[in-house]
């Protein structure tokens, strides 16, 4: 694609690929993707009256999943930059008053002057260079109020070269280098620089995927991020 923002991310979906991204999904994992998404969103422990807001929310697939935990008090804000997705997104909520899409990028400084109670980055944050995620965790940070969840729905820590064999091939003919380089960062240590800490996390799939909760500490605790 042309016009990628950063040549080496596949995160950056194409319109064919973004197209079809939930059918993509559940083909390479055997039909294992939505029973996996499923009880991921779950596990998120998302309360009814909960505002969330969904930083790279692809098709909506997910935000139908966290709608129904959420009330009818509860609002899902998702943003992405594929006009692809927008479109899925807002046909997936046409009608549900508590469900809405902003195109935006979330890899820039921005406010959307709102604060929610739970922040998710699902499969999103992996894609990009260290100093590009670390904006992202500032950009989600933003958005929280004092207390609120940061949700990251992601790839766990593992050392590649550790990898079994046939699991490293298709590690690498799906993901990106950026991706090489996420498994094998403390994701706890980073998240605590940036203010947030009370941990809790899940796995899935042999452990290859992780939910990390972290709580955005309040603003006595200053860390300078
Ligand atoms: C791998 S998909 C994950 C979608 C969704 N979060 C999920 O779990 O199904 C990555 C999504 O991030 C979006 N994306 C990539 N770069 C972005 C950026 N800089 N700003 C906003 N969205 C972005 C893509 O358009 C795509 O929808």
């Amino acid at each position: 694609m042309g016009n990628k923002l950063y040549a080496e991310s596949k995160i950056e979906l194409t319109p064919v690929i973004a197209r079809h991204y939930d059918l993509i999904m559940n083909s390479i994992s055997f039909g294992k993707y939505d029973r996996f998404i499923g009880q991921a969103v779950k596990d998120m422990d998302i309360r009814p009256g909960d505002r969330i807001l969904d930083l790279g929310c692809g098709s909506g697939k997910n935000a139908a999943l966290m709608k129904e935990y959420i009330g009818k008090d509860g609002r899902i804000l998702g943003l992405d930059l594929s006009p692809v997705m927008e479109r899925q997104f807002l046909a997936k909520h046409k009608g549900d008053e508590r469900i809405s899409f902003i195109r935006q990028r979330v890899d820039i400084p921005f406010d959307l002057g709102q604060r929610f109670d739970k922040v998710v980055i699902s499969f999103v944050i992996h894609g990009f260079p260290q100093e590009v995620r670390e904006q992202m965790i500032r950009n989600a940070k933003t958005h929280l109020k004092p207390g609120g969840k940061l949700i990251i729905l992601d790839w766990s820590e593992f050392s590649l070269e550790q990898m079994p064999g046939h699991h490293r091939l298709i590690f690498k003919t799906v993901e990106c280098v950026y991706a090489f380089d996420f498994i094998e960062r403390d994701w706890k240590s980073i998240l605590k620089q940036f203010g947030f800490d009370a941990f809790s996390e899940k796995f899935y799939f042999r452990e290859y995927a992780r939910l990390l909760i972290s709580t955005k500490a309040h603003p006595s605790v200053n860390t300078g991020r």
